[in-house]
């Protein structure tokens, strides 16, 4: 399969910003400038007390709606989580798991994020797992060992089937939130590494029909170059999502 007919998927991670009503303008605004734009997927992953008015607020418009974590649990005594079928009951579509910030400051492992996966895809959420190397890593030569061993740990034990719901978003650490992009060719090559294990594990078809993202400060002036990598797909975006005609440019950049 070419990467023409791979799903483009632009993300925008809100993290912890926006409130509720911040978050109905800013859907609305950005819906309204990504109208027509379908050449790609627009979500936009925000705060759990978003999900519902985002929700209502994107409808009938080419926005979806996500959430940014989910409990592996149906429900119970988790104080501070929320359950797959919540999140997909107040409108969400999407749900990012395993995000660096989770991993770095939240005690995330590789087994809790391919917990909270099955338990996503089990209720019919779209997933949009991040992996990726920290610059100890990188700086020591061993981001493919890495990403790799992430790719087999976070997937083990998931269908092909319910791989079609699977995005992956390499996100090297030292690239998020730091100003710090990877190059284009950086990016090319780690996307194109997380294919190849997945192709081991799935098989090629899989692998090829798999969309994945490049996440770290990503932006208006750079999304084009790294979209045009054969193995980019998309992209996962924080800071830039929080300013719609920002974030419109980008998805203009993936038509
Ligand atoms: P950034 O965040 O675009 O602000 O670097 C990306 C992410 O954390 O998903």
């Amino acid at each position: 399969m070419k990467k023409e007919v791979r799903k483009v998927v632009i993300a925008g991670n809100w993290k912890m910003n926006m409130t509720p009503s911040e978050a109905v303008t800013a859907v609305k605004e950005t819906a309204a400038l990504v109208e027509g734009k379908t050449g790609c997927d627009v979500v936009l992953c925000v705060p759990f007390v978003d999900i519902a008015v985002a929700a209502e607020a994107a409808k009938g418009t080419n926005v979806k709606i996500g959430a940014q974590n989910v409990h592996f649990e149906a429900k119970g005594a988790f104080t501070g989580e929320c359950s797959a079928s919540m999140l997909l009951e107040a409108g969400a579509e999407y749900v990012i798991i395993g995000h660096s910030e989770r991993r770095q400051y939240f005690g995330e492992t590789d087994e809790t994020v391919n917990k909270r996966t099955k338990a996503a895809l089990a209720a019919g959420l779209k997933v949009i797992l991040c992996l990726g190397e920290v610059l100890e890593e990188r700086q020591a030569g061993i981001t493919a060992e890495i990403v790799s061993m992430q790719t087999k740990l976070d997937l083990a034990g998931i269908s092909a089937e319910d791989l079609k719901n699977v995005i992956i978003a390499y996100e090297p650490v030292w690239a998020i939130g730091t100003g710090l992009t990877a190059t284009p060719d950086q990016a090319e090559e780690v996307c194109a590494i997380i294919r190849n294990v997945v192709c081991g594990l799935y098989g090629c078809c899989a692998a090829e029909a798999l969309t994945i993202q490049y996440g770290g400060s990503m932006n208006d002036a750079n999304a084009a170059e790294l979209l045009s990598k054969v193995n980019v797909d998309g992209g996962l975006i924080g800071g830039a999502s929080l300013v719609p005609a920002k974030f419109a440019k980008i998805v203009e950049a993936a038509q």
